[in-house]
């Protein structure tokens, strides 16, 4: 399973790309907005620290637009992949982008039906986005177990990029669901690292050694 990191923080990226946890970086519009630098500077930032996909997500609702802005974003970098909501213009432009070989992540996936379409347009990956429909008491996972199904069914080639991860937990029950890759924030990344019993062992490990005077 691959890992990105859901962010637009480039210190951030930077740490966890150097210690070799993540295969790509995945930003939005609300993302870049928190980063306060310009669309631009930190998408082409971002797409140096990483050789895997970076996706940039356009902000124009019309296929034109979309397509124009997708163009622009793609001359950043050769890593860019253009993110596209699930519209009908999103869908027409993931066609006429993919047609050009541009990697496309179509994003705001909820339904299975969905993520068929997406295949069909050719997109790169389908980001079904869990957490946000956890919130509305539909089980996120299911999600990712059916669009599995339906894409084993067809031999599709689209990645299914398990999005609004809130939680370790989300990782391991992506992995289980056949993900393809887990788009994490930083903060459920670091999470995964954690376990108290190995806070546990190493703090009695090295009391040991410090008590026998052991040195390396
Ligand atoms: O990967 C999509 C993500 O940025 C949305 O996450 O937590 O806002 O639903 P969230």
């Amino acid at each position: 399973m691959k890992f990105f990191v859901d962010t637009a923080d480039t210190g951030e990226i930077k740490t966890l790309a150097e210690a070799g946890l993540i295969d790509g970086v995945t930003t939005n519009p609300s993302l870049i907005a928190k980063s306060g630098r310009p669309f631009a500077e930190v998408i082409a930032e971002i797409c140096e620290l990483t050789p895997g996909h970076v996706s940039a997500e356009v902000v124009a609702t019309e296929y034109d637009t979309m397509v124009s802005e997708g163009r622009k974003l793609q001359k950043i970098a050769p890593n860019v992949a253009v993110k596209l909501p699930l519209t009908l213009d999103g869908l027409r432009a993931c066609r006429t982008l993919a047609d050009e070989d541009t990697a496309v992540n179509v994003t705001l996936c909820f339904s299975a039906n969905q993520a068929l379409l997406a295949a069909k347009a050719g997109a790169t990956y389908i980001s079904p986005f869990i957490g946000r429909l956890d919130d509305i008491n539909v089980d996120g996972m299911e999600l990712i177990e059916d669009i599995r199904t339906i894409y084993d069914n067809y031999m599709f080639e689209t990645e299914i990029l398990a999005a609004s991860i809130r939680t370790p937990n989300h990782v391991k029950l992506s992995a289980l669901a056949g993900a393809d890759v887990a788009t994490v924030p930083p903060n459920v990344l670091r999470g995964l690292i954690n376990h108290p019993l190995t806070d546990k062992g190493l703090a009695a490990f090295l009391a040991d050694a410090e008590k026998a005077g052991v040195k390396v």
